[in-house]
């Protein structure tokens, strides 16, 4: 038990100290009574931890991190969204073959974002191969985009949709091999880009697509 607190205020008046009669290994311990600051800030933080934990578990005033991590995540989501329908309400084949892929700036940053996501599986020369160091062509996961053949769709906006979405579900992929959906990672915006690099390699294979009309 700990000494008479009277008696510690008694000594602290003298300037005494006061041990516990408890020892260990010739070690005691102080019995003084702490300072008043100490002591105030100590219970307030009792008090103040009931208060807080009432409140963050009793009502729904202060949001978990869950909550505010699912809330922005929602935010993002609908901000995707909104960028890609507005994106979408403005692009179609003939745009995408006949204004986007042909513009520098535009393919130029379709580059940029191929060789940052897509090189990996489709190659730097878009044929799905890598050069194995003795002049053999070691095939990649991907397939290739200038080979004139397109396993799901030859329309622009069909590609859009491809590489925004991924493989469609029904797909086995290319010896299992399925693309993931790049709209997780890149924006509407990037994707259009990437895709009018695309089409700007193979520009022949799209000729069947309505010019633009005439102003
Ligand atoms: C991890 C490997 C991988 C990466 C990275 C990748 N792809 Fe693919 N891609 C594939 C596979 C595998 C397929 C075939 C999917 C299937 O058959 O379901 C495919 C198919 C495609 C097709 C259809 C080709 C055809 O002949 O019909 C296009 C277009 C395409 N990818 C574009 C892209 C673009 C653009 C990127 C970069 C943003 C990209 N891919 C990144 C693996 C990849």
């Amino acid at each position: 038990m700990s000494a008479d607190p009277k008696r510690g205020q008694f000594a602290k008046a003298k300037g005494e100290i006061i041990l516990r009669e408890h020892e260990f290994d010739g070690i005691q311990e102080f019995d003084q009574k702490l300072p008043n600051w100490w002591l105030f800030t100590f219970y307030a933080a009792i008090v103040f931890f009931v208060f807080y934990w009432s409140v963050y578990y009793g009502t729904t005033w202060i949001k978990s991190p869950q909550q505010v991590v699912q809330e922005k995540i929602i935010a993002v989501q609908a901000a995707q969204l909104k960028e890609l329908n507005k994106l979408l309400a403005d692009l179609d084949d003939t745009k995408l073959v006949y204004k986007l892929a042909t513009d520098p700036l535009y393919v130029a940053a379709g580059q940029a974002t191929f060789t940052k996501n897509c090189v990996p599986c489709h190659g730097v020369d878009l044929s799905a191969t890598i050069d194995d160091g003795h002049g053999k062509r070691i095939p990649l996961p991907g397939l290739p985009l200038t080979d004139h053949i397109w396993k799901f769709t030859n329309k622009p906006m069909g590609l859009f949709n491809l590489i925004n979405k991924g493989s469609p579900p029904e797909s086995t992929g290319n010896n299992g091999a399925k693309m993931e959906a790049w709209g997780q990672k890149l924006s509407p915006m990037e994707i259009a880009q990437v895709l009018s690099y695309v089409i700007s390699k193979v520009p022949e294979d799209f000729t069947e697509i309505p010019k633009p009309a005439a102003k």
